[in-house]
């Protein structure tokens, strides 16, 4: 397995890999590595070649309040990891080999880029959809590997690619979930035994919308104002969002006859955590 920090070298391994007619799969991550990175890399596996993993903490989709200076890195430890699951290229550029002095270019994907987590975190999509774009023209993967739990940020990357005719499949992997229901994250690890307790409120939420659509319920208005009933009890939980939305779009939906988003975000503690569950899926 190689380990690249340059733009340069990346690029000329990848195409290098590439020529022969092998497939490259790519899985983005800003390390901090657990099993729900895992699984797109062994999707990876499943449909491609050759893998490729970046492993960056990208500034740019950080607010200014936010937590990218404590955000979790385990650079050797992720790495080792990478190896055992026979990844060949890791990824990991310093920020100013990502970002030269004097950048100004971004892409935004318009509308979307402004709902869901958008709403509370001005920019957020921006970045990740500006270094996503930079890791598709360094790599040129043919496949990558993103979950399902930043559903929006799935949705983004997906209309990016098809506005800008970018030639990569995006692949999408279910949520890997403790056995209690929490999804995995790598902000998990900021949780005390108190607030990992009552993180699992997120999923709660998400039940109850579920099990009251399965009944035969449509109104999002009343899905809503169920699942929104969970938070109530818990005085260390602030909800952020539960919305019901177009999983394209992320555009709000009254009704819910067809496969509809229901997504929710909190800050648990001073942490910010978020799920989602396809309803009629
Ligand atoms: O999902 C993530 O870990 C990040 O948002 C991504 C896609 C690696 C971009 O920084």
């Amino acid at each position: 397995m190689k380990i690249v920090g340059t733009i340069a070298e990346m690029r000329a391994l990848c195409r290098s890999a590439k020529s022969g007619g092998k497939r490259l799969g790519l899985v983005p991550t800003m390390g901090a590595l657990h099993e729900g990175h895992l699984s797109l890399v062994r999707a990876a596996k499943e449909k491609t070649d050759v893998i490729a993993t970046s492993i960056f903490v990208n500034p740019t989709q950080f607010g200014p309040t936010e937590d990218f200076s404590r955000y979790p890195r385990a650079l050797e430890k992720d790495c080792a990891i990478l190896w055992r699951e026979g990844v060949e290229f890791v990824f990991a550029p310093a920020v100013e080999e990502m970002y030269p002095a004097g950048a100004v270019t971004w892409v935004t994907v318009g509308g979307l880029s402004d709902r869901l987590c958008g709403k509370s975190r001005p920019g957020h999509f921006r970045g990740v959809a500006t270094v996503v774009a930079k890791l598709f023209h360094i790599i040129e993967p043919d496949a990558a590997f993103f979950g399902q739990k930043d559903a929006a940020q799935h949705a983004i990357i997906r209309k990016m690619v098809r506005d800008l005719d970018m030639p990569v499949a995006i692949e999408v992997c279910p949520i890997v979930r403790e056995a209690d229901g929490l999804a995995l994250s790598s902000r998990n690890a900021y949780l005390n035994a108190e607030e990992r307790k009552s993180a699992l409120v997120l999923y709660r939420s998400l039940q109850c919308a579920q099990e009251l659509f399965r009944t035969g319920e449509r109104n999002s208005a009343k899905l809503i104002a169920a699942a929104r009933q969970e938070f109530a009890s818990e005085s260390n939980v602030r909800l952020d969002y539960f919305e019901i939305v177009n999983p394209d779009s992320l555009e709000p939906v009254l009704d819910t006859s067809s496969p509809s988003l229901a997504a929710v975000a909190a800050y648990v503690g001073n942490t910010r955590l978020i799920d989602n569950i396809v309803l009629g899926a």
